[in-house]
């Protein structure tokens, strides 16, 4: 009976279970020629990516140490704070001799973070969201208690040669083995280790704990990309590369790496004792980068024939590929963008405000000016500019170039075009934390003991999350933390900055609300001011709002005449969208007009403005 009521247009009977599937495909049909239609750019163009470092960002288990669970919980926070991707710092199995970046196994999670339930957890609640997940990849080392790395101890095939092993230089009349050349480990002192079970020495060029893999191994090669199958297959929707550039060696392990005289650096044991020509940037690593890239790509693709068009990277499925390079001459760099017909990252980081800025004074609207422009002249043909303020290997902004720059830093690298990153914490203004040497955990801030620590030490801007005035900042329910919470803790936090008028987060979420918008997300791009004091730039769209940011990076409180300063006809007027919390006036509070033949601006003010017209802007 009900067999029959089920009718084909072509006159055959269905069963119900038949016109189901008709339904599905229907239904997945028309999925996919909405996004094939609307989908302009990469999914990750429009998106904030918001760094976390789960030690730090929630601890739901009491043992002081953030986790998975932790992270999910806060999914309504992320949501709400408008940021639509998230990078995870590593999670994974770790002896955490360099805080989860010395991996023992790259497919499982470490039990203090939790558990690969734990992860399918998040990935679902994030994707439910509309949040893309990003992880943390380390392709450059693993622990020394990777099973890899014992068996390669052994000989054991096939993992005798996955790391990069050498014969000692020779003996010292003491009868001890002299390391195969001068190589530096970025944590100081030499890169190379002696294990007298295999009679050689291992290169490390992180901690001894970190041994580098050897990339020359083509079977390795081939493990690491099942690591990368193995979360995509999870949901990941992309990976941060960490430490890429020093993924291969030159093959020829004699040679010394010369004395860097420029960098006047006393301490021979000090990696910038030495220039690097020999340990990073070897043209094998764009090889690799590529096969990455080529599998991703194809990975993204497998499942969606039916959309052929909307091949990666335009796919709402699309894998992102950022990677991290530090290089002092930007060519350096953005040759890891590769090209149109040549794609390898989607973007390296451009970390050209932390390295160049490193206090107060060094922030002038020229400077700024011209670390942006460097960016844009070598940005290769049709790629995406990306910003960065901070890091878990950086002090925080708000320490590093000044509390009173907070919201200004966040309107430049929110709305100019492109992605910004940020380093969880920098949405309301935390702070480095003073680190006692007997609390010091970082590696690279103990190799230096208790007289040299805090200049090299990266635990100062990895202290947890300040989420409210109650115990260790409510970051947890446990009697203390892995590191000392700040004590700042009691004002800045993020409840109280949701319950304030004004407050760093919520200048922060008109931000991230505002370059949604067309003018911010496809506009063009002017800058009608730039002097050392203030640097102002207007983001527009045909049809669309014109809006004109305005930076005083001054440490005094200033009055400008744009109209004096710019070529361009501004309006009289302008009504104030958002500002910098310290700025208490009556005048630039949101909705009045200001004038802008006299702007007001405290120190350190960022104003975003809208205008009514400007003219001749091209
Ligand atoms: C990268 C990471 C850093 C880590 C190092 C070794 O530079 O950002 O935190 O210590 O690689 O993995």
């Amino acid at each position: 009976m009900l067999k029959k009521m089920f009718f084909s247009p072509f006159g055959e009977t269905r069963t119900p279970y038949s016109v189901v599937r008709i339904m599905i495909v229907i239904v997945v049909i028309s999925y996919l020629l909405k996004h094939c239609k609307k989908e302009k750019r990469p999914w990750w163009k429009n998106s904030i990516v918001y760094q976390i470092y789960p030690r730090s960002f929630h601890d739901t288990n009491g043992d002081g140490t953030g986790d998975l669970k932790g992270i999910t919980a806060k999914a309504d926070y992320l949501y709400d704070l408008g940021v639509k991707t998230l990078w995870i710092s590593p999670f994974f199995t770790s002896p955490m001799a360099d805080s989860g970046y010395d991996i023992s196994n790259f497919v499982d999670v470490d039990p203090i973070f939790g558990s690969l339930a734990d992860l399918d957890e998040l990935l679902k609640t994030m994707h439910s969201k509309d949040i893309k997940v990003v992880l943390d990849f380390v392709p450059n080392h693993s622990s020394d208690e990777h099973e890899w790395f014992q068996r390669s101890l052994r000989r054991e095939e096939p993992f005798a040669d996955y790391y990069v092993w050498a014969d000692p230089k020779g003996f010292s009349d003491s009868g001890n083995p002299i390391p195969p050349n001068n190589w530096l480990s970025k944590f100081r002192g030499s890169a190379w280790e002696w294990r007298e079970e295999r009679g050689q020495f291992y290169y490390h060029q992180y901690h001894r704990k970190q041994p580098d893999l050897n990339y020359r191994n083509l079977r390795l090669q081939e493990e690491i990309k099942n690591v990368l199958k193995f979360w995509m297959d999870r949901g990941a929707d992309g990976f941060r590369v960490d430490a890429l550039k020093h993924l291969f060696e030159v093959e020829d392990l004699s040679l010394d790496e010369p004395v860097n005289e420029e960098a006047g650096v006393e301490d021979n044991l000090q990696y910038n004792y030495l220039k690097h020509p020999f340990t990073m940037n070897q043209p094998e690593t764009f090889e690799v980068v590529r096969d990455w890239r080529k599998m991703m790509n194809t990975y993204s693709d497998k499942w969606f024939t039916l959309c052929r068009d909307l091949t990666p990277p335009l796919a709402p499925w699309a894998r992102l590929l950022i990677v991290q390079v530090y290089n002092k001459d930007i060519q350096d760099v953005v040759k890891y963008y590769g090209s149109d017909t040549d794609p390898l990252a989607d973007f390296p980081f451009n970390f050209r405000i932390i390295k160049k800025l490193h206090n107060r004074s060094d922030v002038t609207g020229t400077r700024l000016m011209k670390i942006i422009d460097e960016w844009f002249d070598n940005l290769p043909e049709g790629k995406w500019p990306n910003w960065v303020l901070g890091s878990h290997d950086h002090s925080r902004v708000a320490s590093r170039l000044g509390a009173d720059l907070v919201d200004a830093l966040n309107m430049l690298t929110l709305l100019l075009p492109g992605t910004p990153v940020t380093y969880f914490g920098e949405e309301i203004g935390m702070q480095d934390t003073e680190i006692s040497w007997e609390d010091t955990k970082d590696p690279q801030g103990r190799n230096f003991g208790p007289d040299h620590y805090r200049k090299h030490s990266r635990d100062p801007c990895r202290t947890p999350m300040q989420w409210d005035a109650t115990a260790n900042a409510g970051f947890s329910k446990g009697p203390s933390t892995w590191l000392p919470v700040n004590d700042n803790y009691k004002t800045l936090n993020v409840k109280a900055q949701s319950e304030a008028r004004e407050s760093h987060l919520k200048v922060y979420k008109t931000l991230a609300r505002l370059r949604q918008e067309s003018s911010f997300a496809k506009g063009k791009l002017a800058f009608p001011v730039v002097t050392d004091e203030v640097l102002a730039f207007i983001r527009y769209l045909e049809d669309e709002p014109t809006y004109l940011v305005v930076l005083n990076l001054s440490e005094n409180d200033v009055v400008v005449d744009l109209h004096q300063h710019t070529n361009l006809e501004l309006p009289p007027d302008a009504s104030v969208i958002t500002r910098s919390v310290s700025d208490k006036s009556e005048e630039n509070s949101p909705g009045p007009k200001v004038s802008l033949s006299a702007l007001m601006l405290v120190k350190g003010e960022g104003l975003v403005l809208q205008l009514t017209f400007a003219k001749e802007i091209e």
